[in-house]
């Protein structure tokens, strides 16, 4: 499906995320044929600019999205793209603004359909959703009008439940999109696939069969200059609360109903709900200190630019928690999150049973020691794919020897190398009014109320002795002894 004309409206144009991520993304959309003839993207912030917007978004398109500078489809897509200066709490502004779209709109051939991306700091979310409410731009006179939210919404339990209250107050549910940008990640999405579109999983994914699920995000990237953000929100909210909780989603829900909207949220929402408060003891944080990253030398945290020198903020979580429902009761989940670790690998690995009796390998026999349990793990990033571990008989006349092997699904040899970026698919089905991959006002409000707690009481705890890993290690040793306690490593990457 083709969306209908549309303005996209982007606030906070002038940040890193419309250059590098979204313009490259609606450009591949417009090669891919998938957006209307009638289309324009309207970038609003503060800067004084003109027609270099749209040269500076054209050198993002070929920088970051791959795209050759003398693409035949480029011209006339930079055509499409304006700018509109001005202050985001400067309410007479609005009513320019408002006026302004509607010329563009018609200049190119657009009716009334608006799609309003918010990619500012927080702060200025209310700002912006009031002014468009007061401006009556929130409200569809001919066609649809639409907001995508770019996270964080919020940063405990209580001001999300403000924010959604607010948004809630000038947009109804249903024209709202907030985005997790890892549920536009195909190999995200490819879980469910997997899942459901398959026979031969879903018999033994429950606890029946299942011995644990790991699941790992690790970046190598420090807080890239993201220092004062960064220092108010810490991993557990960063990454934790949203975007490992959406894995965590998919890996543990029900088959939904459809793939649609309505089935796929209620699926989620019954899986965190199912998840009980997180016990103290099964949470450990980290900050890294100055180290290395592939052979470079890197500061601490503490010591990257505007980040206060004792700084008591979370670069690392590492948690165990429990789904209490029919499919997973007793089955423990182990996350962990951080950056400046050794690698950059986001992978979730699911650890099946043993066998009743081993009957190989008796007392560690060959070179692999005593057999291991099957995992399957799926690769999100940035290796893509999908591999199952089994053990094998070793070549030989006079053993029965084990030892593990793989199965592999690599998406590259599978499919090819692809430019996406993740954001085609959230920004088409923005477009297109479709919400199943975006985060719903009660979902975001049970994970928060998951996460408040933990954050509160870390709040309280007396200081930490931080830092308490090396940039580039695997993270703090209280996170091998949260394992270690139910005799569990975690996965070697
Ligand atoms: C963002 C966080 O939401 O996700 C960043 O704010 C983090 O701190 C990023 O680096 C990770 O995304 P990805 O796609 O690189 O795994």
């Amino acid at each position: 499906r083709i969306p209908e004309p549309t303005v996209v409206v982007i606030f906070g144009a002038s940040g890193d995320l419309t250059k590098r991520k979204l313009l490259p993304a609606l450009f591949h959309l417009e090669q891919a044929g998938l957006l209307p003839k009638e289309f324009a993207i309207v970038g609003v912030a503060r800067r004084p600019l003109g027609n270099e917007f749209a040269e500076d978004m054209r050198n993002g398109i070929v920088e970051f999205g791959s795209v050759p500078a003398t693409d035949a489809k480029l011209e006339e897509f930079a055509k499409k793209i304006h700018y509109f200066a001005m202050n985001f709490d400067d309410a007479a502004a609005y009513s320019r603004l408002k006026t302004e779209l509607d010329s563009v709109a018609k200049q190119h051939g657009i009716g009334g359909n608006r799609l309003f991306y918010l990619s500012v700091a927080p702060e200025y979310f209310t700002e912006i959703i009031s002014n468009l409410g007061a401006q009556n731009m929130a409200k569809p006179t001919d066609g649809s009008v639409r907001a995508v939210i770019e996270k964080p919404f919020g940063h405990d339990l209580e001001s999300a439940k403000e924010l959604n209250r607010h948004v809630n107050s000038v947009f109804a549910e249903r024209q709202i999109f907030r985005i997790d940008h890892y549920l536009g990640k195909e190999t995200v999405q490819n879980i469910l696939v997997f899942r459901f579109a398959n026979g031969i999983f879903e018999p033994v994914w429950n606890r029946n069969f299942i011995d644990n699920v790991q699941i790992t995000a690790a970046e190598t990237l420090g807080v890239e200059g993201r220092g004062p953000f960064y220092e108010k929100a810490g991993a557990l909210r960063d990454v934790v609360q949203n975007h490992v909780m959406e894995l965590l989603s998919f890996v543990a829900m029900e088959p939904p109903m459809s793939f649609e909207s309505q089935s796929v949220r209620l699926e989620k929402l019954k899986v965190w709900q199912s998840i009980p408060p997180i016990a103290m003891e099964n949470i450990v944080r980290g900050q890294y200190g100055p180290g290395s990253i592939k052979g470079e030398a890197v500061p601490g945290y503490r010591q990257e630019d505007r980040v206060d020198p004792n700084s008591q903020t979370e670069t690392y979580a590492a948690l165990k928690l429990g789904i209490d429902n029919w499919r997973w009761a007793g089955v423990p989940f182990y996350i962990r999150a951080g950056k400046r670790l050794a690698k950059r690998v986001t992978e979730i690995t699911v650890q099946f049973k043993q066998p009743p009796m081993l009957i190989f390998n008796r007392g560690g026999v060959g070179d692999c020691g005593p057999i291991q349990p099957n995992v399957i793990t799926i690769r999100i990033q940035p290796d893509e794919g999908i591999s199952l571990r089994f053990g094998a008989k070793v070549p030989s006349t006079q053993s029965m020897a084990v030892c593990p092997v793989t199965m592999d699904f690599d998406y590259a040899k599978a499919f090819g190398k692809s430019t996406a970026n993740g954001y085609e698919r959230l920004l088409l089905d923005a477009m297109l009014g479709d919400q199943t991959l975006f985060a719903h006002r009660d979902g975001v409000e049970t994970t928060w109320a998951l996460y408040t707690p933990v954050l509160d009481a870390w709040a309280n705890k007396k200081p930490q002795t931080f830092p308490n890993y090396v940039a580039g290690s695997w993270g703090p040793d209280c996170a091998d002894e949260l394992l270690a306690k139910d005799g569990y490593t975690w996965r070697k990457l």
